[in-house]
C-alpha cells in the first residue's frame, strides 16, 4: 500500500493523561483523511506530534515507508509536512505576503527578492482559487482570508502532506463551502490531507476514509463512501447519539427581554452595526437569532451583555430598564452570557478551572467564608460541574484553563453560566467546535433552562441548530431584522433566502 504518512503506536502523555494512548494512523498519498474524535480525544497532539511541535514518548512516524525523526517544525517542513493550527500563527502587523515567505525569504546578493515571491505567491493563489490580497495586513482581513493565507504558507513552502486542524470551525458556511473545493482541488494535485472536524456532513462531503480517536485511543479507520453518520459517531462517542432535539411545544410566559429601537455603531463605521432593532424575548421561550457572521449579531449581543452602549434605543429586563448598566449590575439581576469569543471574554486562561467557574459569583454568599473565598466549597462545586457536564481535563478543578482543549473550555463556560441560574441567558454559537455528544447535551441544557422558565437568547450561524432548537426565529441582515418566522413554517432553503438577503418578511 502507498502510505505517504505513517504513525505507528504513538503515546503522548502530558501531566496526569495519556493524549495519545498508542495511535496508529496511516495516510494514503492523494486522499484527504478525516481525523474525528470528541473534545479532548488527543487529535491536535497527534498532528502536533506529526509536524514536530511534541515528541512522542514512543511510537515512530514513516515517511514514504522510511521512518523519519521530526524534532521540530523546520524537520517537518523538509519532509513535506505543513499545518494549518487551529488557532492561526500569523504576524498581525506583517502583509498577506510577508506572512507567507516569513522563514524562506529569497535572498540574492543580500537583498530580499519580494518581486519573486509575488509572482510565486500570486501564482499559487490563482492556481488552487485561494483568494488574498498580497499587500493586506493580516489585522485587516477576514478569518476566511487569514485561512488561506495559512493555506498559501504551507503551498509557498511545496508541502506535500497538509494538516488542517479544524479549519471549518471559524468559517461561515459560504467560506465551508470554498474551502472543501479548495482541498479537493489539492488532492487533485498529488497532496495528501489530514482533515479535523466535527462536522460529519463535512466528512462525507468531502473525505475518502475517516480514523476515529476516543479518550487517546485509536478506535478505527472506516471508508467514508460506505459509512454512514450515525455509525461515525457511535464510532466516536461509544453510544447512540440523537441528532434531533427532543422537545415539547414552548408556553411562552412573561415578557423577559425587550429590545426597542436599538442602534449600536462601531467607533470608525459609518454604517450603524445594528440599525432601529426591536424584539422581545418571553419567558419559557428559546428566540433565535439567525443570520451570517458579521450582518449584526456580535454587535447587538455587546450592547444587551454591556459590552458596548448602544448609540440608540433601550434594553428592559424583567420590566425594568438596564441600557446603561455595568456588565456586573446586569449579571446580578439575572442576565447571563455565553460568550462568542470564549478567548477574550469568557475564560481567564491563566486561571484554575475552579477560579474560572466562579468568575461570576465568588461575590456572592456561599463561596466565601470570614471574607475569604472558601476554596473547598469551589472545588466542590467544580466537580459537580466538571462531572455533569464530562468536562475533561489532566488536572480536575485545579488545571489551568489555557491547557485545556477548545471545546472543554468552552463546555466549562456553558457550564458556568447555564447553572447561575440566570432569568436571561444569552448564548452566542455555544456548541461551536463542540463534538455530536457535548453538542446534545448542551442542546437538552438549554431546552432544560427553557422548561425552568428562563428566556433564551441563542445567537446561532448553524442552520441545523436554529431549525432544531427554537421556538421563535429573527433574521438578521445587514444590521436589521428581515424575517420573524417559526421552524415548522419555514424550510431551511428558505431560511437560507432570508440569511442572505434575497427575501423578507418582516416583523
Ligand atoms: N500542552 C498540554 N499540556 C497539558 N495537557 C494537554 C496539552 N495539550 C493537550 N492536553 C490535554 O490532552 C488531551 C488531548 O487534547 P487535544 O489533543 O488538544 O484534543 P483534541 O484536539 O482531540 O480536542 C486533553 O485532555 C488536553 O487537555
Ligand atoms: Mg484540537
Amino acid at each position: 500500500m502507498d502510505y505517504v504518512i505513517e504513525m505507528l503506536n504513538i503515546v503522548k502523555e502530558f501531566p496526569g493523561i495519556r493524549a495519545n494512548d498508542d495511535i496508529t494512523l496511516q495516510l494514503k498519498r492523494g486522499e484527504i483523511h478525516a481525523l474525528l474524535g470528541e473534545n479532548g480525544a488527543g487529535k491536535s497532539t497527534l498532528m502536533s506530534v506529526l509536524f514536530g511541535l511534541y515528541q512522542p514518548d514512543s511510537g515512530c512516524i514513516k515517511k514514504d515507508g522510511k521512518a523519519v525523526s521530526i524534532n521540530n517544525p523546520n524537520d517537518a517542513n523538509a519532509l513535506g509536512i505543513g499545518m494549518v493550527h487551529q488557532h492561526f500563527k500569523l504576524v498581525h502587523n506583517f502583509t498577506v505576503l510577508e506572512n507567507i515567505i516569513l522563514g524562506v525569504e529569497t535572498v540574492q546578493g543580500g537583498v530580499l527578492r519580494m518581486d519573486e515571491a509575488r509572482r510565486k505567491v500570486v501564482e499559487l493563489s490563482e492556481k488552487y482559487h485561494l483568494k488574498v490580497d498580497p499587500d493586506a495586513k493580516i489585522e485587516d482581513i477576514t478569518v476566511g482570508m487569514q485561512q488561506r493565507v495559512e493555506i498559501l504558507k504551507m503551498l509557498y513552502r511545496d508541502n506535500e502532506v497538509l494538516i488542517f486542524d479544524e479549519p471549518t470551525a471559524v468559517l461561515t458556511p459560504q467560506e465551508i463551502d470554498e474551502l472543501m473545493k479548495i482541498m479537493r482541488g489539492l488532492t487533485e494535485e498529488g497532496k495528501s490531507i489530514l482533515f479535523i472536524t466535527h462536522k460529519l456532513n463535512e466528512i462525507m462531503a468531502v473525505a475518502d476514509r475517516c480514523s476515529v480517536l476516543r479518550k487517546g485511543r485509536y478506535i478505527g479507520t472506516v471508508d467514508v463512501a460506505s459509512t454512514t453518520k450515525e455509525e461515525m459517531s457511535e464510532m466516536m462517542v461509544g453510544r447512540k447519539v440523537s441528532f434531533a432535539v427532543e422537545k415539547s411545544e414552548s408556553h411562552p410566559g412573561a415578557d423577559a427581554l425587550i429590545v426597542r429601537n436599538l442602534t449600536v455603531r462601531s467607533a470608525h463605521q459609518a454604517k450603524p452595526a445594528v440599525s432601529d432593532v426591536s424584539f422581545t424575548v418571553r419567558k419559557g421561550e428559546i428566540l433565535c437569532i439567525a443570520g451570517i457572521d458579521g450582518n449584526g449579531q456580535s454587535e447587538l449581543v455587546h450592547a444587551l451583555s454591556g459590552l458596548t452602549a448602544p448609540e440608540k434605543g433601550q434594553i428592559f429586563m424583567n420590566g425594568e430598564e438596564i441600557t446603561r448598566l455595568s456588565i456586573r449590575r446586569r449579571n446580578d439581576k439575572g442576565l447571563s452570557h455565553i460568550p462568542e469569543d470564549r478567548h477574550r471574554h469568557g475564560l481567564v486562561l491563566d486561571y484554575s478551572l475552579a477560579e474560572n467557574m466562579i468568575l461570576k459569583n465568588y461575590h456572592k454568599p456561599g463561596f466565601q467564608k470570614f471574607g475569604f473565598l472558601d476554596f473547598r466549597r469551589m472545588r466542590e462545586w467544580t466537580d459537580d460541574l466538571i462531572g455533569r457536564f464530562d468536562i475533561r481535563s489532566g488536572q480536575g478543578a485545579k488545571t489551568i484553563t489555557r491547557s485545556m482543549s477548545g471545546g472543554n473550555q468552552q463546555k466549562a463556560i456553558v457550564a458556568r453560566e447555564i447553572t447561575i441560574n440566570p432569568d436571561v441567558l444569552i448564548a452566542v454559537q455555544p456548541t461551536r467546535g463542540l463534538d455530536v455528544g457535548a453538542i446534545e447535551y448542551i442542546h437538552q441544557q438549554l431546552v432544560a433552562a427553557r422548561d425552568a422558565g428562563k428566556a433564551v437568547l441563542l445567537v446561532s450561524l448553524e442552520l441545523d441548530e436554529v431549525m432544531n432548537l427554537s421556538d421563535r426565529i429573527l433574521v438578521m441582515f445587514e444590521g436589521q431584522i428581515v424575517a420573524d418566522v417559526r421552524p415548522d413554517e419555514i424550510t431551511v432553503q428558505e431560511l437560507g433566502l432570508y440569511m442572505a438577503g434575497s427575501k423578507r418578511r418582516n416583523a
